[in-house]
């Protein structure tokens, strides 16, 4: 597709990797709309971006139908969802809360399927579309403490082949992307302390990726992208 004009919707675009999409797609001459719950740090985000704001929380249905709203008001139409949102915590399964389990999948599964669903009903409508879900390698194999969320990156990864499944016949993509270890607020947010050193990825690494599949022809997609450092020295 061509980037240039492009309505892009990325949710949890207000910080780390989102943000990071939401700048080089910008760059690249799309619109751009970026949610996220706190409302300070989206503004402030949508500011320095020239993105367009829209204070939602993925997890809760209401926001999600006036995302859609905010957004086909601003631009008329939409092309590419990025259904980047997610939030981690890691205990081991002994430790693990059902409240704390439930509020990560209530935003990388629930959140997701609900913002993957309204793209989709526009989407199959205009009969073209691109959903790029942001997963993580933590969807392709186990780890301890990992129950609630590499549990949560399993689903979202399940329901992306579902949707791809359902949505090819209809000319959207529907493509997933796993970062590997990305320095951004995350880990912070998460409760653990990651260790920041040069060679790990940044956010930009994973812009790059999404613009480069994106930028295909439509006449094809990348069904899954994983995206490692090189030398993440630890
Ligand atoms: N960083 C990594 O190492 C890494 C690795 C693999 C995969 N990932 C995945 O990449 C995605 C982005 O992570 P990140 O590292 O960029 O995290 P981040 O820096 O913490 O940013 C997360 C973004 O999502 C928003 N968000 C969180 N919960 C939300 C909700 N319920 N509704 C709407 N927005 C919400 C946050 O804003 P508010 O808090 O204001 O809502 C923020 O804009 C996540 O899906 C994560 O699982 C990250």
């Amino acid at each position: 597709m061509n980037l240039k004009n492009a309505a892009v919707l990325i949710s949890g675009g207000s910080a780390g990797i989102g943000y990071a999409i939401a700048k080089t797609l910008m760059d690249s001459g799309a619109r751009v709309a970026i949610t996220g719950r706190d409302q300070a740090r989206l503004t402030a985000a949508a500011k320095e971006l020239g993105a367009f704001p829209i204070q939602a929380d993925v997890s809760q249905e209401a926001d999600v139908l006036r995302t859609y709203k905010e957004v086909l008001a601003k631009f008329g139409e939409l092309d590419v969802l990025v259904n980047n949102a997610g939030i981690g915590a890691f205990k081991p399964l002994v430790e693990t809360e059902t409240a704390a389990f439930e509020r990560i999948f209530a935003t990388n599964v629930t959140g997701a399927m609900m913002m993957g669903r309204e793209a989709a009903k526009h989407f199959v409508q205009r009969n073209r579309g691109n959903i790029i879900n942001i997963a993580s390698t933590a969807a392709l194999r186990g780890a301890p403490n990992g129950t609630a969320y590499y549990g949560s990156k399993f689903a979202l990864r399940g329901m992306t082949e579902c949707w791809r499944a359902e949505l090819r016949k209809y000319n959207v993509r529907v493509m997933l992307v796993n970062p590997s270890e990305v320095i951004t607020n995350f880990a912070a947010t998460a409760g653990f302390a990651q260790k920041a050193n040069d060679s790990k990825l940044r956010g930009q690494e994973l812009a790059h990726a999404v613009k480069a599949i994106l930028e295909m022809d439509d006449r094809g997609f990348t069904t899954e992208l994983a995206v490692f450092a090189t030398n993440p020295l630890d």
